[in-house]
């Protein structure tokens, strides 16, 4: 295995077994990682800097407004060239106050900020692992999709035995290398992703749109082909860079839309339909720039519905609509799935600050065609998007389905 080419963080804080930190560093350096060490103050008081700034061959962030520094927001931009960010060890303070969002220095702050993947390898006392409030932590922690490992048992600083021990850096590697290089579960598949808004002109210059960015179209191609599937992305337009293993098919009409979608959906397995398509068109456009200074009517009429389209021609795809609502979300999201005869429906409330529309998180409601109905917590739409690729695996096993098998 090897980690070339991969930007983490180790976060270290104040625990006797922070020399282990070290033989971890090495260790990553070796298979080829790029490693940035972050220590806490307690740290330091264990392993000083220069040790991590030798191995990493970097500088060691340990103070969040550090003069020296040339980034002001050094622990902003870490955040997102981050691969993963690893805490080990992790004491029992790091893990409450990762778990209350407490941003009191570098490491907490970064991983406030972070939106990649988070490990944490415990290290403290056995009856400290097993006190409630460590226990609820690390529970909260774990709901939120950080990967907090068990620690190993044994020998305790304490002189006792039991379980507390930082887990040997061979384990804490094979968790991040499992995590950075995701299961294949998707090789094979064909995957249809549409993604963005469309935008029906009025006249040469002006269009009807909606707030659409983009992000979760994007994430989910993305989520797609690291795990293994070919992707087509059929998208209207936004300011973000395609994935280059994506087939890109830009677009900006729902008409336009339809057509794409309808020729890429020979052979497609999964179809996710993520795209704000406009509900109108202008019936006539005008050909010429219209003149300002007086009333306009425009005569709209309704666009295609391209995911009832798909669900309809019964290619045998998995077809996974979303649903834009502002109230009454799980009634809604329901009788949409139903009308448009689909397997699966994303429901976002769009009417949430922070998620939705150009938010780089989301919260959504899974609705299946098989009466179930799954609450997602607020996330990255990176992490929305593993999910839902993860449940339409899930609810097509448990209906029988293989790739490329329609069983309706
Ligand atoms: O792009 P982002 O900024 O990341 O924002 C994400 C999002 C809010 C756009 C996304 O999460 C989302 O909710 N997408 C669907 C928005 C929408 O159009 O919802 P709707 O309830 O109007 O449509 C329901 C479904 O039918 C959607 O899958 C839509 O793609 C599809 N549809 C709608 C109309 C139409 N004429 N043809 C369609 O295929």
């Amino acid at each position: 295995m090897r980690l070339d080419g991969r930007e983490l963080v180790l976060g270290v804080t104040g625990s006797i077994a922070a020399y282990k930190a070290v033989l971890l560093l090495r260790e990553l350096a070796r298979l080829g990682a790029t490693v940035t060490v972050c220590l806490t103050e307690h740290a330091r008081a264990f392993v000083g800097p220069l040790t991590f700034r030798t191995l990493s061959g970097r500088p060691v962030l340990t103070d969040l407004f550090d003069p020296q520094s040339d980034d002001a927001v050094e622990h902003i931009a870490l955040a997102e060239r981050a691969a993963a960010i690893v805490v080990a060890p992790a004491t029992a303070n790091l893990i409450a106050k990762a778990a209350h969002g407490v941003a009191d220095d570098f490491l907490t702050t970064l991983l406030l900020a972070a939106r990649c993947p988070v490990v944490i390898a415990p290290a403290m006392d056995g009856g400290m692992w097993e006190h409630p409030a460590v226990a609820a932590n690390v529970a909260a922690l774990r709901a939120r999709g950080v990967t907090v490992m068990e620690p190993d048992s044994g020998a305790l600083a304490s002189g006792l035995s039991g379980r507390g021990r930082l887990p040997e850096p061979e384990s804490i590697i094979a968790v991040l290398a499992s995590m950075l290089a995701p299961a294949q579960d998707l090789a094979g598949e064909k995957v249809v992703v549409t993604a963005g808004p469309t935008r029906e002109p009025i006249d040469p210059v002006r269009y009807i749109s909606n707030r659409s960015s983009g992000k979760m179209g994007y994430n989910l191609a993305a989520a797609a082909l690291r795990r293994g599937a070919e992707v087509t992305l059929v998208s209207g337009p936004t300011a973000l860079t395609p994935p280059a293993a994506a087939t890109f098919v830009p677009v900006q009409t729902a008409e336009e839309m339809r057509e794409a979608v309808l020729r890429h959906l020979a052979g497609a397995t999964i179809v996710i339909k993520a795209a704000a398509v406009a509900d109108y068109r202008v019936r006539r456009p005008s050909e010429i720039k219209i003149k300002g200074k007086r009333d306009l009517t425009l005569e709209l009429t309704p666009n295609p519905d391209i995911l009832a389209e798909v669900a309809a021609s019964r290619s045998g795809a998995f077809v996974v609509g979303f649903a834009a609502e502002t109230n009454d979300v799980a009634a809604n999201a329901r009788a949409k799935l139903e009308a448009k005869g689909i397997d699966l429906l994303v429901a976002n409330d769009v009417s949430q600050a922070g998620i939705g529309f150009d938010a780089d998180d989301n919260e959504v409601l899974l609705i299946d065609r098989w009466g179930g109905n799954r609450a997602l917590p607020r996330m990255a739409k990176s992490a929305v998007a593993d999910a839902i690729l993860g449940e339409i695996l899930t609810l097509r096993r448990a209906a029988g389905r293989t790739a490329g098998k329609a069983s309706r």
